[in-house]
C-alpha cells in the first residue's frame, strides 16, 4: 500500500467492499498515510462516516466542501482535507450546470426531484461519482481517497449510476413523456382517450397532483438525458484509468470473501486496476506457537489441579482465538486461491472502535505492513 501511495502517478484511491466492513475507516487511514508519509496533497471523500470519526476529521455537518484536517502532521510536506458528501446538493449542482436557472427552480421544487435527490436508491453512489470527477477535474489534490456509500453489495457502487441515468433516460420515461410533449395537453390525455377507465383509476389512486407532478418532473429532466449519462460514464472512464487504485475491503467471512471474489472478478471485466484486498477485523493471536489443541489440554489439566483458575481461562480464550484465526486464514484463502495476483494485507480487530487520528494511524500502519504472522 505505501507504494501505491507513494506513487505520483496514482491519482484516485477508490475504497470499496460491502456494507460495513470498514470502507470508511480505510480510506481515511489511508489518506492520512499519504499525507504523513508520503508528503501528498489529499483529499478523502468521506460517505456517511461514523459521528466521532467525523467530529476527528473536523467534519460536523453534510458538507461539499472539503475542510483541512487539524493534528496532521505535515513535515513531509503533504496535507490532509476531508468532506462529507452531501448527495442533495451534489445532484442540485449537478442540474444547475446542464439547465438554465428557471428551469432548474422548477425541478427543485417539484416533489419527485425532492424525492429522489434525497433517497432514490443509487443517487447516493452517482452522486459519490459526480463528486469525484469534479474533484478530478479540478486538479488540486495530488490523491483523491475516496469512500463509497454503505451499500449491501460492493457491486452497486459500479452498477448504480447507471441503473439511475438508465432511469432518468428510461424508455418509460419517455412513453409517459410522450403526451405531454404532444401540444402541452396533460400527459395523460392520449392515454384517456383510449383507456378511460385505466386512466381514471389510476388518477384515483395516484391522485390528480402526482400525476402533473410526475409529468413536470420528466419534461424537466428532459432537457439533462444526455448530461446525466455522458457525465456517469466519463467518470466510469476515470475509473479505468491508471491513475485509479482499487482496494477492496471485506471482512474475513464467507459472504464477505465471496462477495470481494465477485467483485473483483467484475473489476478484472471492466479493466478497473484492482491494487489490493484488505482483509479487515481479522483475528490473529500473540503466541501462535501454542496451538489450540495444546492450550485447551493444558487448561483441563490445569482445572483438575484446583489451581491457577486465571491461568486455565487465558488458555481457553487463547484456543478460542487460535481457532478464529485459523477458520478465518482457511476461508481468506478462497479469495487468495481465485486471485493469487491480487496482494492482501491482513488489519487485525482493534480492541475498539476508530474513531480518532491516532486510531487511524495504527489502522494505517497495519494496511502497510506486508503480513502478519500466519494463524498456525
Ligand atoms: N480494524 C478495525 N478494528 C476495530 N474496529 C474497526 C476496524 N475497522 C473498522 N472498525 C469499526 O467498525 C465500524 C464500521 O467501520 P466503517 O464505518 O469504516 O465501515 P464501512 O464499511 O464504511 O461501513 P458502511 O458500509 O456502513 O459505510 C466503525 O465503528 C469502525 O470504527
Ligand atoms: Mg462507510
Amino acid at each position: 500500500m505505501d507504494r501505491i501511495l507513494a506513487d505520483p502517478g496514482v491519482r484516485i484511491v477508490v475504497c470499496c467492499g460491502a456494507g460495513g466492513v470498514g470502507k470508511t475507516t480505510t480510506a481515511a487511514a489511508l489518506a492520512l498515510r499519504a499525507a504523513e508519509r508520503h508528503g501528498r496533497r489529499t483529499v478523502v471523500l468521506t460517505i456517511d462516516p461514523a459521528r466521532r470519526l467525523a467530529q476527528s476529521l473536523g467534519l460536523t455537518e453534510l458538507d461539499n466542501t472539503p475542510r483541512p484536517v487539524k493534528d496532521v502532521n505535515g513535515e513531509a510536506g503533504g496535507d490532509l482535507h476531508a468532506m462529507m458528501l452531501d448527495m442533495k446538493r451534489t445532484f442540485d449542482e449537478v442540474v444547475l450546470q446542464h439547465t438554465e436557472p428557471a428551469r432548474a427552480e422548477e425541478i427543485f421544487a417539484n416533489p419527485f426531484y425532492q424525492a429522489m435527490s434525497s433517497t432514490f436508491s443509487g443517487t447516493q453512489e452517482y452522486m459519490a461519482m459526480e463528486k469525484l470527477g469534479q474533484l478530478r477535474a479540478r486538479d488540486e489534490w495530488d490523491l483523491i481517497v475516496v469512500d463509497t456509500p454503505p451499500s449491501r453489495s460492493a457491486l452497486d457502487f459500479l452498477d448504480a449510476p447507471a441503473r439511475l441515468s438508465r432511469f432518468l433516460d428510461g424508455r418509460m420515461l419517455r412513453l409517459l413523456l410522450a403526451p405531454a410533449r404532444a401540444g402541452g395537453r396533460s400527459m395523460f390525455s392520449l392515454v384517456t382517450a383510449s383507456f378511460g377507465v385505466f386512466s381514471r383509476t389510476v388518477q384515483k389512486v395516484l391522485g390528480a397532483q402526482l400525476l402533473t407532478d410526475l409529468s413536470g418532473f420528466v419534461a424537466a429532466l428532459d432537457s439533462m438525458f444526455g448530461g446525466f449519462r455522458e457525465r456517469a460514464e466519463q467518470t466510469y472512464r476515470i475509473l479505468q484509468a491508471p491513475e485509479t487504485a482499487f482496494v477492496l475491503v471485506a471482512a474475513p467471512e464467507p459472504d464477505a470473501i465471496r462477495e470481494a471474489a465477485y467483485f473483483a472478478g467484475r473489476l478484472r471485466e471492466e479493466r478497473m486496476p484492482l491494487a489490493g484486498l484488505v482483509l479487515n477485523r481479522v483475528h490473529r493471536t500473540d503466541l501462535p506457537g501454542l496451538d489450540a489443541e495444546r492450550s485447551l489440554a493444558a487448561a483441563a489439566q490445569l482445572e483438575r489441579s484446583g489451581e491457577h483458575r486465571t491461568a486455565a481461562d487465558a488458555l481457553r480464550v487463547h484456543a478460542a482465538l487460535t481457532q478464529q484465526a485459523v477458520r478465518e486464514e482457511r476461508v481468506s484463502a478462497r479469495f487468495t486461491d481465485a486471485f493469487p495476483a491480487v496482494p492482501t494485507v491482513a488489519v487485525r480487530a482493534q480492541p475498539a472502535d476508530v474513531h480518532d487520528i491516532d486510531g487511524l494511524r495504527t489502522i494505517g500502519a497495519a494496511l502497510t505492513t506486508a503480513g502478519l504472522a500466519p494463524a498456525g
